[in-house]
């Protein structure tokens, strides 16, 4: 039997309610304002302005946002003896970098290339850890010369290369052993990093074993356990699950011996809302942890980026052409999977909300960007109010693993990075130009193989 007009009616208003209540929690969230003509603040700038003085594409990111969520995760950890290290994978942009060293934020880098953004930004050496499965022999020599906290071992191997730096440098070096606690997640495949058949980290059964070979080297000081689950958790399960085999690794590696652990890092992860999901409270996260670690005399640290950034960044486009196809509508935008990889590669959910909003019809369309694949869009199957060609769009929860993760695919300059603090506004990066494109590319003659 169909519905009645009456119970679809009810149903469309409940849409649409959920609607605007997820829409109001994305913006709380990103420190977005709808004011009463329709225009939208980040902050207090309205984002037209920026659009039409940096152009689009644009990634914008509010300073005010990143501030309030790693004040949020601060006070949960409060009063333990604790470190927030951003993940700058996330996003490596420098000003992004100074607020969270403004704030007190260690870092967590993955490559020679963040260990020299973390230092221009000013953050100290010490609060620095390196983690990483494939960090070579001179990556290794450059972050223990600039004497970064800690070094992340993710292989036997690896302490061998580690070792050799040591002895050549005649340093001491701080070593935490990444632990692959095996952990099942309810995350996407790509995103999960804490299982056995993953590459990360050190196997649970061999963590002993390496703590006595860092132990016996005489420049190397074991003085870390550390784990990282995977990415956009929503659940405080594994982490427990995954902590308490790091606990039960410190008695271990203590009852053995070894006195010199300062720290046990639980990783990044916290997941946030990209659509409706609940995010991770950090007040639960801790409330889990707290009774693990607390009497252990060990720091916590932490490794969190989507959590401090992901939510305070939006991707600005605009709109270039509107276009019907084999019963589709598209609307065809000027930003594409080189800028924003999420939705293509992880099938990642990004609400596309109007700068400018006024009533009119909502149409369900696909809004994709100008890449030659078909792979390249935004968001599927969505609905949007009838935009026009001129128009602007954001792209919502574009703080994390947006810029960072954006390509020159299609000879496309990377696009511009503005940062918004409550009413002022800069480019902290200008777009790159179309001469960026061919840098330093020569055509010269191919010479014969000696
Ligand atoms: N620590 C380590 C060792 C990591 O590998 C990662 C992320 C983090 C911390 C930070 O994780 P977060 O708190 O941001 O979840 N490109 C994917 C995410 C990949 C995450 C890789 N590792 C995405 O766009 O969702």
């Amino acid at each position: 039997m169909g519905e009645s007009l009456l119970t679809a009616g009810r149903r469309a208003e409940g849409q649409e309610g959920d609607a605007s209540a997820r829409q109001a929690a994305l913006f709380a969230d990103a420190g977005l304002e709808r004011r009463a003509d329709g225009s939208l603040l980040l902050g207090r700038v309205p984002l037209e302005d920026i659009a039409q003085a940096a152009g689009t594409p644009a990634y914008v990111y509010n300073a005010g946002a990143v501030r309030a969520r790693f004040a949020a995760l601060a006070h949960a950890l409060t009063p333990l003896d604790h470190r927030i290290c951003y993940a700058v994978k996330a996003n490596g942009s420098l000003a992004i970098l100074r607020v969270l060293r403004d704030l007190g934020a260690g870092a967590d880098i993955v490559s020679v290339g963040e260990l020299r953004r973390v230092l221009a930004a000013g953050f100290s050496p010490e609060k620095v850890v390196f983690s990483g499965v494939g960090k070579t022999r001179d990556e290794l020599a450059e972050a223990c010369a600039a004497g970064i906290g800690q070094i992340n071992l993710e292989s036997l191997e690896e302490l061998e290369t580690l070792a050799r730096v040591a002895q050549l440098q005649e340093a001491r070096i701080r070593v935490g052993i990444r632990v692959n606690p095996d952990v099942t997640l309810n995350t996407h495949p790509y995103l999960t990093t804490g299982t056995a058949a993953a590459k990360f980290g050190i196997p649970a059964d061999l963590v002993l074993d390496t703590a006595h070979r860092v132990a016996a080297h005489p420049r190397l000081e074991l003085t870390g356990l550390a784990m990282h689950l995977g990415s956009q958790l929503l659940d405080t399960a594994p982490y427990l699950r995954g902590a308490t085999r790091l606990v039960e690794l410190v008695l271990q590696v203590r009852a053995g011996g070894i006195s010199t652990l300062r720290a046990l890092d639980i990783g990044g992860g916290l997941g946030i809302r990209y659509k409706d999901e609940e995010p991770l409270d950090p007040e639960r996260l801790a409330a889990t942890i707290r009774p693990l670690v607390s009497g252990l005399g060990l720091a916590l640290h932490l490794e969190p980026g989507r959590y401090l950034v992901g939510s305070a960044g939006v991707l600005l486009a605009t709109v270039l052409y509107r276009k019907h196809a084999g019963g589709k509508d598209f609307v065809v935008v000027d930003a594409g999977m080189n800028d924003l990889v999420r939705p293509s590669h992880y099938n990642a959910h990004h609400e596309v909300v109007v700068l400018r909003d006024q009533r009119r019809q909502v149409q369900q369309v696909d809004v994709v960007g100008p890449i030659c694949e078909t792979g390249d869009f935004l968001a599927l199957e969505r609905p949007l109010p009838a935009v026009e060609p001129g128009e602007r769009v954001a792209i919502l929860c574009a703080g994390a693993y947006g810029f960072v993760m954006g390509s020159t695919y299609n000879a496309r300059p990377r696009p511009p990075e503005v940062v918004v603090d409550e009413a002022r506004w800069a480019i902290a990066r200008p777009r790159e130009g179309l001469e960026d494109l061919m840098h330093g590319e020569q055509v010269t003659p191919l010479a014969d193989a000696p």
